[in-house]
């Protein structure tokens, strides 16, 4: 375990020497105010949230048709060390232990996600409805319910029925509106008695850009320039289909609400009182979030998005834009198809403005004509893109407010993850981020903005799309090489409970007392958890004496690299005391 947190501790390092490097920087430029203890309004709903295909597992079990998840995981040299979710948490088979665990930080909702092949094996409604699927939901459900906890249901958490994507082309075919429809329609029929909170799309842009840009996602396409905008164009359509069914023939009887979750960085102007970064950096704003919120709340796509994409495909000599446009008939079909907006949020980014010519190669991120930079001050404690920010969400949720006439918002997903090779329970810098972020949502909704509920990202580490294993986002610890899959509380538990009981931040001495208490329960876990790991890494040190060569990766993963990590730390010690003696 020392080891393996040596790890962390090298590369807390390398950032130390990396911020000495930039004294000129003014960090009170950038010192967003002070902390603000209050509380929140009364019945505002906290949660933690997950998705199917990173916590369920059993990918192949009780007649599960294969999603375009399953069969690019598969596939080597798409995710990380080749992992997959093929059994990632067990979630499938843990659904008491889970909710337990819920029910310990006293929590008013749970999102979570619907595998759309579980119930539907080929997508299609019309070829064979899944029972064993549809019953597993249904205890979900049911458990949720008799704990008093309300569930928040999405349908699309990015695992399309593989047989829809070989079929079709997935996303790219315009056939996907209907059998989506049909998908939510059966999932309003058998559960919608009980879920009255449904969320159509779960950041559609990632779906979009990952999936059929970049090829980083499933189904792994790389259709550049032309393939997200196609894709986006049909969710955006299938979202307010939905939206209408609902609205048609379930919400009287069923009285629940239908929105998007839409996820965004915010985006800061490099120079505020330069005119093309302030247009550049709301420019990125409006091709991640506006994307699709702008048709849904305002009609259309945000008219920055037309004009960039119209201009640079008219110089790529193309006649017509790749960005598809809306029928008058389809705006107004689409407009006003969101009950509620969930808004996931994680980072931020410094912007300014950058020509990116592209004549021969259309792409999605040449079309912004802009560049995004990173504060080296900022804290990144774990996924590489994910700087700890917190005044950017205060803004996004302001801008939320006054572009799309001030809607009722849930925050889906907000949180932090760390790197995978330390097995630390004692998450100060997720502690951090939370009270932080949260207080930012606080000033939010005394700035006016309407918020009704907050989702922390995430209950349980878990498969972390193309990066694996590598990156933790749980409040739980996931031990994922023990076949039983432990979960720990990390010392963020603890913390994030009291937030909830206070419903906010009563007063500074309470609330200085939270992480005093959350790091003292912390220590007895990792003993717990150190203990397991030995056992385990007894258990792999047997198997590596019968089968050398299977386990040599492993070897060099958790002696070889800590090794190199703790002698970079040595050098880098004995290089800082012969500054320090020269200083002198
Ligand atoms: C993953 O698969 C690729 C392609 O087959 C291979 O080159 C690579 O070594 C694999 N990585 C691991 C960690 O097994
Ligand atoms: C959509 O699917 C149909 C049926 O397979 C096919 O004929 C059509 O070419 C597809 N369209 C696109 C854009 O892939």
């Amino acid at each position: 375990v020392m080891l393996s947190c040596s790890l962390r501790m090298c590369h807390v390092f390398m950032l130390v020497l990396h911020l000495s490097k930039s004294e000129d920087f003014n960090w009170a430029k950038n010192d967003h105010g002070s902390f603000y203890y209050g509380t929140f309004p009364a019945g505002f709903s906290w949660g933690v949230g997950s998705s199917a295909y990173q916590t369920e597992g059993a990918w192949d079990r009780d007649g599960k048709g294969m999603s375009i998840w399953d069969v690019f995981s598969h596939r080597q040299g798409k995710v990380q060390h080749n992992e997959t979710g093929d059994s990632s948490c067990d979630g499938y088979y843990k659904v008491k232990d889970d909710i337990a665990l819920m029910k310990e930080l006293k929590l008013s909702h749970y999102r979570f996600s619907i595998s759309w092949p579980r119930i539907l094996p080929t997508g299609i409604k019309s070829n064979h409805v899944n029972e064993k699927g549809i019953k597993y939901y249904d205890d979900l459900i049911n458990v949720l319910l008799e704990n008093k906890m309300t569930p928040i249901v999405t349908l699309y958490h990015w695992d399309l029925p593989q047989t829809l994507q070989e079929k079709f082309g997935g996303w790219q075919n315009i056939s996907m509106i209907g059998y989506f429809s049909d998908f939510a329609g059966l999932c309003f029929e058998r559960f919608g008695n009980r879920v009255k909170h449904w969320i159509t799309f779960s950041h559609p842009w990632s779906v979009a850009v990952e999936g059929y840009e970049t090829g980083k996602h499933a189904p792994g396409m790389q259709m550049k320039g032309s393939g997200a905008y196609r894709a986006a164009h049909h969710i955006i359509k299938a979202h307010a289909r939905v939206w209408h069914m609902y609205d048609s023939q379930w919400r009287s009887k069923q009285k629940g609400i239908v929105g998007i979750s839409l996820t965004a960085d915010w985006g800061e102007p490099v120079d505020i009182l330069d005119q093309k970064d302030v247009e550049a950096a709301e420019r990125y704003v409006q091709f991640s979030l506006g994307w699709f919120a702008s048709p849904i709340f305002n009609g259309d796509y945000p008219q920055v998005m037309k004009d960039f994409i119209t201009k640079k495909s008219a110089q790529q000599g193309l006649t017509t834009s790749r960005l598809p446009t809306f029928s008058s008939q389809e705006k107004s079909y689409i407009k006003g198809t969101s009950d509620f907006l969930g808004i996931g949020h994680f980072t931020t980014r410094y912007v300014t403005q950058k020509n990116i010519p592209a004549i021969n190669s259309p792409s999605f991120y040449s079309d912004r004509d802009l560049a995004e930079l990173v504060d080296p001050q900022w804290p990144d404690p774990g996924s590489e893109w994910l700087y700890a920010v917190p005044w950017g969400f205060r803004r996004l949720l302001n801008f939320v407010k006054t572009q799309y006439g001030n809607p009722m918002i849930y925050v889906t997903e907000n949180g932090v993850s760390e790197k995978a090779m330390c097995t630390e329970l004692c998450d100060k810098w997720r502690i951090q981020y939370y009270k932080e972020y949260i207080n930012e949502l606080l000033k939010a909704i005394k700035d006016g903005v309407n918020v009704r509920s907050y989702t922390a990202w995430s209950l349980l580490d878990k498969f972390e799309w193309e990066d694996g294993y590598s990156e933790r986002f749980g409040l739980y610890y996931v031990d994922f090489r023990n076949k039983n899959k432990p979960r720990y509380p990390k010392a963020s538990v603890q913390y994030y409970k009291k937030i909830i009981s206070s419903n906010g931040f009563p007063n500074q001495r309470e609330v200085d007392s939270w992480m005093r208490k959350a790091m003292e329960t912390c220590s007895s876990s990792n003993q717990l958890l150190a203990a397991e790991e030995q056992r385990t890494t007894a258990a792999n040190i047997l198997r590596l004496i019968h089968d050398p060569l299977a386990s040599h990766m492993e070897m060099v993963t958790e002696i070889v690299v800590p090794t190199v990590c703790t002698l970079c730390i040595l050098l880098s010690a004995v290089f800082l005391m012969f500054l320090l003696r020269r200083h002198n």
